[in-house]
């Protein structure tokens, strides 16, 4: 048993003391690129600040024999671009393959300073957590940091889904959570063929009309990810992390894209990953509370005076629990006007209205 007392203690003697609070920073897009291609790394730096996290991929969709060049070019692009308000996150390899302990010791080592979030696919529990916790307070140490590095686990394996409770509260470096719903898919043995978003057959029909099976009757297609997307949200409000949605693969799809983003905000993700350009765009406006939400939960949060008691807005009941979702797209809203000044624009002209 580990007493309460030494979780906030440095795991090596002179790396940083781990936060209490992970901080909200916007991240509404997690942007992913390829390290090892130059077209892609050369356009970094026109990146920043148009999009919250930069992600210098090492895992999937990196081929074996580019493995050590997507390292290596990662930490040049960190070294030589000033990422201003944007963070910059990886994705190490798997803690089972070859590259993930090369990964986190050249990347501590060469640019820990410049890295918020490293993102570890494939965790399976507490165990893979602690492992890399206690190999970054050693790095960091090494390497004379003076802020922790935070922790993303990718959800894409059965045996991490039972236990993403136990993963957001391995450590006070938990940041948050991605589903990974291709790596998930496979693991789950699910008879799908994509990375992310719905499935046509996976519906339900109305009931025959006049008992005619044959006759006409609407279907619905269901969300796939729902119960995925619920537990993990419910796992990271718990312990005080975020949840996010993660890949959508069907890039020309831009309209059900939006779609699936819209479902996981609507359910408590603060963002999404972006494997395209026009992904970043889409997440942008999703992730965002649009102007009219804001305005109508600024009128909540100024009706209900000091939050007690109910009162009616536009034949509404409104109460301390419909104020309390206000506040947090109040506090959404302001966190992403102070980096958004096109965003800023769109909330000061509704509320000017
Ligand atoms: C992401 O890594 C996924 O497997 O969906
Ligand atoms: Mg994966």
């Amino acid at each position: 048993m580990r007493s309460a007392k030494d979780f906030f203690a440095p795991l090596a003697v002179g790396a940083p003391t781990p936060l209490r609070e992970i901080p909200a920073r916007p991240s509404r897009a997690i942007h992913f690129f390829d390290p090892s291609n130059a077209k892609m790394a050369a356009k970094i730096p026109d990146m920043v600040g148009k999009v919250d996290v930069l992600l210098g991929n090492l895992e999937d969709a990196i081929k074996a024999d580019n493995k050590l060049a997507a390292r290596e070019g990662l930490v040049s692009i960190a070294r030589s671009t000033d990422f201003g308000p944007t963070q910059l996150w990886t994705r190490i390899n798997s803690l089972d393959s070859p590259w993930g302990l090369d990964d986190l010791t050249t990347l501590v080592s060469e640019i820990g300073d410049k890295l918020d979030v490293i993102m570890v696919p494939k965790v399976q529990g507490a165990e893979d957590i602690h492992y890399v916790d206690r190999l970054l307070a050693q790095l960091e140490a090494k390497a004379g940091l003076e802020k922790p590095i935070l922790v993303h686990a990718i959800l894409e394996t059965a045996r991490g889904m039972v236990n993403v409770e136990e993963i957001c509260g391995a450590s006070p470096r938990m940041q948050g959570l991605s589903l990974g719903p291709a790596d998930l898919a496979a693991d789950r043995r699910m008879k799908t063929t994509r990375v992310g978003g719905g499935h046509p057959g996976y519906l339900v029909r109305q009931d025959p009309v006049d008992g005619d099976i044959d006759g006409p009757r609407t279907t619905y297609q269901q969300d796939l990810w729902h119960y995925t997307i619920a537990r993990m949200v419910d796992a990271c409000a718990m312990h005080g992390i975020y949840p996010y949605y993660g890949p959508f693969g069907d890039i020309t799809d831009v309209v059900a894209c939006e779609d699936q983003f819209r479902n996981a905000f609507l359910l408590g993700c603060v963002g999404t990953w972006s494997l395209h350009p026009k992904q970043i765009a889409i997440a942008n406006k999703v992730f965002s509370p649009s102007p009219e939400d804001v305005a109508h939960a600024r009128r909540v949060v100024d009706a209900m005076g000091d939050g007690t008691g109910a009162v009616m807005l536009d034949g509404k009941m409104e109460d301390d629990a419909s104020l309390k979702q206000c506040l947090v797209m109040v506090e959404l809203a302001e966190q992403l006007a102070a980096i958004d000044p096109e965003l800023k624009k769109q909330y000061d002209a509704i509320e000017a209205s």
